[in-house]
């Protein structure tokens, strides 16, 4: 096999490759904040807010990433509601944000059962004994059971760090220049319709292999804390 259009190209992997890891870490940061707020509204002891939140997170675990994808990229402008149209980073902002936006929304749902799984995996002693000290719910939270959570909580959001960035390929769909575009385009643009598939699975791997020796690291290390 022929990879002497890397020579070329090369800025074309380079230069996806960071709109996947932007757009991957945007999405879990959103996802994180969004998660958080839904893992709460799913232990809060009102029905009507364990109902918000479980049905937020069954719609979206229950349907797929490329569909949401398409109702904010082609559902919000119908709406009324426009994306930004200009370049930022080689990159047309609006498309990245729609990208963001569908990611966040679909990884807070998953990130939102990291929280909740990590919460309650927490004796529930542990509640009782700090509220018993006369500590309000949320400082006992704060101070007592999150950081206690933690643990279980970091090793999983590293790892689903890793799915958003492996998932964030569909996104080329709505022209969006990652990894997986950007390999498409060197496909066209140099009449080899295979290897330049094998360099983007191959930067994927090593940005995917290498997190993932860092979130075993991480557990390792939370394990002996
Ligand atoms: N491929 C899945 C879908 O179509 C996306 C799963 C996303 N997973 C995640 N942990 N964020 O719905």
């Amino acid at each position: 096999m022929d990879f002497s259009f890397l020579g070329d190209y090369k800025y074309f992997f380079i230069n996806g490759t960071r709109i996947t890891i932007m757009l991957a870490f945007f999405a879990v940061l959103f996802g994180i904040m969004i998660g958080i707020i839904l893992a709460m509204l799913k232990i809060s002891h009102n029905k009507i807010l364990r109902a918000i939140a479980s049905s937020y997170i069954e719609f979206i675990r229950g349907t797929p990433l490329l569909v949401q994808l398409f109702i904010i990229y082609y559902g919000l402008p119908y709406l009324g509601i426009q994306f930004p149209d200009f370049p930022l980073f080689g990159q047309n902002i609006g498309d990245f944000m729609a990208g963001v936006i569908a990611m966040s929304i679909n990884s807070g749902a998953y990130v939102a059962e990291i929280f909740r799984a990590g919460i309650q995996a927490v004796d529930k002693g542990q509640m009782e004994a700090a509220r018993s000290l006369g500590m309000p719910y949320l400082m006992a939270m704060k101070k007592i059971i999150l950081p206690q959570a933690f643990k279980n909580i970091l090793p999983a959001l590293g790892n689903e760090f890793i799915v958003v960035i492996k998932e964030s390929a569909i996104v080329s769909i709505i022209g969006i220049h990652d990894l997986m575009y950007n390999a498409d385009t060197v496909r066209g643009n140099t009449y080899k319709p295979f290897a330049p598939l094998i360099v983007a699975a191959l930067i994927y791997f090593v940005v995917t292999f290498t997190l993932s020796k860092f979130v075993g690291l991480l557990e390792k290390r939370m394990d002996t804390a």
